[in-house]
């Protein structure tokens, strides 16, 4: 039976990689293999692509280059490390993935959202997610909690970016919420972590059923 495809998106700082982390422990407790993953990256090819685009460096080239290269790194990752684990059966949990791209690039960057739906078409095809969670903070909070988590180390590509960018990803990602509500959910991400946790592993319960998936007891990390 394929494994089944849950990704977590949002903004900055809203705690995406730790509702990420806390969703494997619970799946993993069920006796259900897991494996966690990231975008931009996740397997070593996308790795590199993440270096030059959260640099910084690909920068210069401009929004439709940036695009594409996400692209890039998405098909290397799903390549070599997405579409072989949902074979085997394990299930993926992605801290980012194709609607980042349809946000940062397209509502917030402006590329054109039909090239982006078009590479989506090529690179992700059937390997659409399961379930999305859609994590939302003000964007002033998330700025400030991303801020908070950054310490002394400087802002990255997108971190970087002024509070109107930010304030239209949230617009982009509400709006993503409102038109795919069978996969989207969207999460008031400013409660309490634990109630947050909570929340996910309910809409998790209701809508994947892990309770009717084979028990696999072989464990994977990252
Ligand atoms: P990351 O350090 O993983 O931060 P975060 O905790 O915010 O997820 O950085 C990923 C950055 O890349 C983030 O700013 C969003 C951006 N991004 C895009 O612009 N397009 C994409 O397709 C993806 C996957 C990420």
């Amino acid at each position: 039976m394929r494994g089944r495809f849950i990704t977590f998106e949002g903004g900055e700082g809203t705690g995406k990689s730790t509702h990420a982390a806390m969703l494997g422990v619970r799946l993993r407790a069920f006796g259900i293999r897991v494996q966690l993953t990231r975008e931009p990256g996740g397997s070593p090819g996308a790795e590199i692509m993440r270096y030059i685009l959260l640099s910084g460096a690909a920068r210069p080239l401009g929004g439709d280059a940036e695009a594409v290269l996400f692209a890039a790194a998405r098909d290397d990752h799903l390549t070599t490390l997405i579409r072989p684990a949902l074979e085997r059966g394990t299930w993926v949990v992605c801290d980012r993935f194709a609607d980042s791209t349809r946000i940062y690039q397209g509502v917030a960057g402006n590329v054109d959202s039909m090239a982006i739906r078009a590479m989506e078409r090529i690179i992700v095809g059937d390997t659409k997610p399961d379930l999305t969670f859609i994590l939302d903070v003000p964007a002033k909070e998330g700025m400030r909690r991303a801020d908070q988590r950054r310490g002394e180390s400087g802002a990255d590509r997108f971190e970087g970016e002024a509070l109107a960018f930010h304030e239209r990803l949230r617009d982009g990602f509400l709006t993503l919420a409102a038109n795919e509500p069978n996969r989207c959910m969207l999460i008031d991400a400013t409660s309490p972590k634990e109630k947050v946790s909570e929340q996910i592993w309910r809409l998790v319960l209701k809508k994947l059923e892990p309770a009717t998936a084979p028990i696999q007891f072989e464990e994977e990390t990252v």
